[in-house]
């Protein structure tokens, strides 16, 4: 089983074992709370036990379903915002081609709408739509959320027109609550086929349920392998209980640590391009479950090298507020190397016979190396690989460090008050009744 390793070595040469060793009652408090369900947010712990938990029954109706669809379609639009679409495209697009949308293998290539108000793009995705074979998954735990209720009206208006209603109905699944909201009541009313979003898991704790699967199991990735690895997880976060063979535990700690210690502000980071949905739903679950009474790390990204040539500089040299996670991942999926060029006119012959990986972890060591120096206290999180297992591992990893270092930050990880603000003033200006 390739585990997933947390290296603090640097922060504890610099900071010592005292404070590791002091904070380490208040994360193992902070991980009874989850598992006892015994403090605030506790109705919204269904995530915990979910990779072992959740409901066979419905997990194979949506295999049945999902090959169903994709006989059919081309494309799959998955329809969502926040906690229900960047799971799933997490993972879709770190195990997809860069360039999958221009070579389509035999699998459907999903698209997103709802995450966005942006006119042009439903233009766009509309003509897109005009010329190829789909199907819809819409999804919205509350089922009223403005934005994806909007992209379904156009994206199910264009449907209907391009299949005609019986048809469009066969080509649209909801994923919602299992009694109430206006998409529970489209789909009874409709009959589209609906899976169900428990109750006590939040939208960004929502991937391993049909909300991350179906688009996952449509974009042909194996959900089975995604649950395991999850599952191996979940047992290592439940069964150890000390910070040191504990990683979740570890990085909870690490990064309170730091908070206490003036940090205001996390960077995750990797050097594979493939991995930056990783960073924007790993944004998402943190700066929801943490930003709240004016408190929280502000969850940042970087992707090395590309943005060492644009944000390096303040990294390493302007004000001294963030920490960094790097996510390190070992083996790539392929192998490429510098060819030789007997003119060596470029300069670079002394690379030749490296692979690009090699070139790629000297870059990491080195920026690791430069912003230790720089003042930046940086975590490293070792992952074997990139496939659905240790995503499987990395989604539950992040998950349960994100609920006790909530709980250890003394928030409710699991609310999400301030996301109304801007909605009231919206419908206000929008002259929703009521507001
Ligand atoms: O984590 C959350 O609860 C939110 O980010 C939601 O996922 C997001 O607001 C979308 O909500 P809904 O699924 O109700 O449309």
């Amino acid at each position: 089983m390739g585990q997933i390793k947390i290296k603090t070595d640097h922060i504890v040469s610099k900071m010592g074992q005292e404070p590791i060793a002091q904070i380490e009652k208040e994360i193992l408090a902070a991980k009874e709370h989850l598992l006892k369900g015994d403090a605030e947010g506790n109705d919204f712990l269904g995530w915990v036990n979910l990779p072992e938990e959740y409901d066979k029954a419905e997990y194979a109706r949506m295999k049945a379903d999902v090959a169903r669809l994709s006989a059919k379609s081309k494309v799959f639009v998955v329809i969502g915002i926040g906690g229900s679409y960047l799971g799933a495209r997490m993972v879709i697009e770190a195990l997809q081609s860069e360039f999958a949308s221009m070579v389509r293998g035999e699998k459907p290539y999903v698209v997103y709408a709802g995450h966005t108000l942006g006119e042009d793009y439903y233009t766009q995705l509309l003509t897109l739509l005009d010329h190829e074979n789909y199907s819809v998954a819409v999804i919205s735990k509350s089922g009223t959320t403005t934005e994806p209720a909007v992209a379904f009206r156009i994206v199910k208006a264009h449907l209907e027109k391009k299949y005609g209603k019986a048809e469009a109905s066969q080509r649209i699944v909801a994923i919602t609550d299992a009694r109430k909201g206006a998409l529970h009541d489209i789909a009874v009313n409709e009959g589209y086929p609906m899976y169900v979003i428990p109750d006590n898991v939040g939208g960004r704790f929502s991937v391993l349920t049909p909300v991350g699967l179906l688009p996952i199991a449509m974009a042909g990735f194996d959900t089975d392998r995604l649950l395991q690895g999850a599952q191996d997880m979940r047992r290592l976060c439940i069964e150890k209980n000390t910070l040191a063979e504990n990683p979740a535990m570890m990085y909870a700690a690490v990064r309170n640590i730091l908070y206490r210690n003036g940090i205001k502000v996390e960077m995750l980071v990797s050097s594979l391009p493939n991995l930056r949905y990783l960073a924007e739903w790993w944004k998402q679950l943190y700066g929801e479950s943490e930003g709240k009474d004016h408190k929280g790390l502000l969850p940042h990204s970087l992707s090395i090298t590309t943005d060492l040539h644009s944000m390096g500089q303040y990294v390493q040299d302007g004000e001294r507020l963030m920490m960094e996670t790097m996510v390190h991942v070992a083996k790539p999926a392929t192998h490429v190397d510098v060819p030789t060029d007997e003119h060596n006119l470029d300069g670079i012959n002394y690379l030749v016979g490296k692979s690009l990986t090699e070139i790629n972890d000297c870059a990491m060591q080195g920026t690791v190396q430069a912003h230790l120096e720089g003042g930046v206290p940086v975590v490293e999180i070792d992952v074997d690989r990139i496939d659905e297992y240790t995503l499987g591992q990395m989604i539950y990893f992040f998950e349960f460090a994100c609920g006790v270092s909530g709980y250890t930050l003394g928030v409710n990880p699991f609310n999400q008050p301030g996301v109304e603000a801007y909605k009231k003033n919206m419908f206000h200006l929008l002259g929703k009744p009521g507001f």
